[in-house]
């Protein structure tokens, strides 16, 4: 997520905004800039790449001044470049805006602006809101930001400031978060607390429809139709390490805890009249989609295991035969490829080596290639001749956790898509899929709340003790299956194993004996009966069985020796809410074992290396 901030008072801005944009850079971002008022204009300097790359532009272009903004840019709206690094302006340079968040609407209020006149220089969201308060100044700049704002449809959190008004910063919040430092003859705004514990730790929280004009000894907040508020500023307690985690006590805790977040904005602006719309990100037609014999998905890891529930989605909606493969293998198994192959590469980061191996070889052999993604600009999507972004902003833990329901939520957005398309499916039934699918975000939320935490985290600690756990589960819920066993092993280092629940009579149930841990996934209505009967299979053996289901399964909650219940929802999208109890077991098992949660032994984030 980008990081924001903004200064004004009596000392140099620039030294300031500098300090506090790296205290956000563990939010990730691949170009920072800041713009200065210097007493006569605005000063302005942006880089592509890191803080030390503008500081080094910096000692050439000195931006003296008490009054400025800054920005750390993790790329939704156009590739990390100088031009498309914040703060955005307009054409006479009167204003300049520093943004985080999504414009949905950004394209529409685009052509309107180039349509009278207006000429743009970077490929962002932005750089309307620029454009749109020169193209709105009325005298005053407070009741010029209103009226944007009126127009915007999206997620923001803003911070302007004009040469017309050189005695202001003003600050605009909705579902972007922003913070208000008040110090003595110096105010602050800012993304993130980190960012301002140095100078203040009286802070007001802005909520959503907040606006704050800040001058150097006054905060006044009012909402965005003028109502003024009055309101308490809060102390903060937390020292700068534990700020950039939003107070969690790990980056993987607070990412599980971002889903929702990350859900919904994986959604925005996908979703129109009712109907899945990729037409902006996609130049797949449906005479392509004719043309497809096969899909190949390829990924490694967690966004395998994500590729495991396209499979089973696009075939089930699209009826394209569709083979899934770990990039690691792909390449070696001689896979049958072409102009008539559409080739998906799953991955969080977008520059895992095995992944780009695979890709690459695919494309060399005439594949048509879509990228899904967590990162714009990265190597898979450079490569690609198709991208959509997962917007669950930038994953700090190793263990993936928001980015692999994101992919989930990408997949299934990409087969209902397709199926309208294809028209393989009924218009009643796709509406179905997306109505539910704009459900989800709450849905996951309901497993964040406390109680339902504390129930999952007393399992963890139990089962915890034991060396080694079994999964188990059918169809989509041994996709899950194997995601909630990988959670387990990469940061508890318990050993565990993911097993189609009808295989295990096959062989694996020869290691259930008395007091054997396995964790039960069940669903999927069509296959609840069945896997029952596994589960009471391995009870029969002694198993002690952690069952997690929804209303699909009843009769587990008589066979299982604990339950969690999961919200009910279409047996489609049971992954994303079923994984999120595993991401929580996984994570308090790592802490009753006392490993690192964030960094665990021998792992990357991001495994550059074949
Ligand atoms: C997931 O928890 C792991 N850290 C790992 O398996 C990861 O999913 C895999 O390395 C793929 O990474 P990518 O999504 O960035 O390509």
């Amino acid at each position: 997520m980008c990081g924001i901030v903004g200064y004004i008072g009596s000392q140099e801005a620039q030294s300031i905004l500098l300090d506090g944009l790296s205290k956000l850079e563990y939010r990730g971002y691949d170009s920072a800039g800041l713009a200065i008022y210097n007493g006569e204009n605005i000063g302005f300097c942006k880089s592509q790449g890191r803080l030390a790359d503008l500081k080094q532009k910096l000692e050439t272009c000195l931006l003296p001044g008490n009054l400025g903004i800054g920005h750390t840019r993790w790329a939704t709206h156009g590739k990390p470049s100088d031009e498309n690094a914040h703060p955005h302006t307009d054409e006479q340079k009167m204003f300049a805006v520093v943004h985080n968040g999504i414009i949905e609407n950004y394209a529409e209020l685009k052509e309107e602006l180039i349509a009278k006149g207006h000429v743009f220089t970077s490929e962002t969201d932005t750089e309307v809101i620029a454009k749109l308060l020169s193209d709105h100044w009325d005298g005053s700049l407070v009741s010029t930001v209103q009226k944007v704002v009126q127009e915007l449809r999206g997620a923001y959190a803003l911070g302007i400031i004009s040469e017309y008004e050189p005695d202001k910063l003003v600050a605009v919040r909705l579902a972007s978060p922003l913070v208000i430092g008040v110090g003595k003859g110096e105010n602050m705004i800012a993304s993130d607390i980190p960012a301002i514990l140095k100078y203040t730790r009286d802070v007001y929280l802005l909520d959503d429809g907040d606006m704050a004009v800040l001058t150097p000894d006054h905060v006044q907040l009012m909402r965005v139709d003028g109502t003024p508020i009055e309101r308490e500023t809060i102390q903060i307690t937390w020292d700068v390490k534990q700020a950039e985690k939003d107070g969690y006590d790990h980056f993987m805790l607070k990412e599980i805890n971002e889903q929702p977040r990350a859900i919904r904005d994986t959604l925005a602006g996908r979703i129109k009249k009712g109907r899945v719309d990729l037409s902006n990100e996609l130049s797949i037609s449906k005479e392509d989609l004719k043309n497809f014999e096969r899909i190949h998905f390829v990924a490694c890891g967690t966004a395998y295991h994500a590729g495991m529930i396209g499979k089973y989605v696009l075939e089930k909606l699209v009826r394209i035969p569709v083979e899934v493969d770990v990039a690691s293998e792909y390449r070696y198994r001689e896979p049958i490829v072409n102009e008539r192959t559409l080739f998906v590469a799953i991955s969080q980061s977008g520059e895992t080596a095995d992944t780009l191996a695979a890709l690459k070889e695919a494309k060399r052999q005439g594949a048509r290639i879509l990228a899904i993604t967590n990162v714009v600009g990265s190597s898979v999507a450079r490569e690609a001749d198709e991208v959509i972004i997962t917007w669950a902003g930038p994953e700090i833990a190793v263990a993936s956790t928001k980015a692999y329901t994101s992919q989930l939520i990408a997949v299934y957005l990409l087969g209902i898509y397709f199926a309208q398309m294809l028209e393989t499916q009924s218009e009643q039934q796709l509406q179905t899929w997306v109505e539910e699918l704009l459900q989800l975000p709450d849905k996951a939320a309901s497993l964040l709340q406390p109680e339902q935490v504390e129930k999952v985290e007393s399992y963890a600690r139990e089962m915890s003790k034991h060396s080694s756990l079994f999964f188990i589960g059918r169809g989509l819920d041994y996709a899950v299956a194997l995601e909630g066993s990988l959670k387990l092993k990469e940061i508890s280092y318990i050993h565990s194993e993911a097993y189609a629940a009808g295989e295990l009579k096959h062989g694996t149930l020869a290691l259930i004996e008395e007091d054997v841990p396995v964790i039960a996934l069940s669903t999927q209505k069509v296959l609840a009966e069945k896997t029952v009967s596994n589960v009471q299979e391995v009870k029969a053996r002694g198993a002690y069985v952690l069952g997690v289901t929804n209303e699909a399964d009843a009769e587990l909650s008589k066979t299982a020796d604990e339950l969690i219940s999961i919200p009910a929802t279409l047996d489609l999208f049971a992954p994303v809410l079923a994984v999120i109890p595993l991401q929580l077991f996984a994570y308090y098992a790592c802490l009753q074992r006392g490993f690192d949660v964030d960094k665990p032994r021998n792992l990357a984030k991001s495994v550059t290396v074949e």
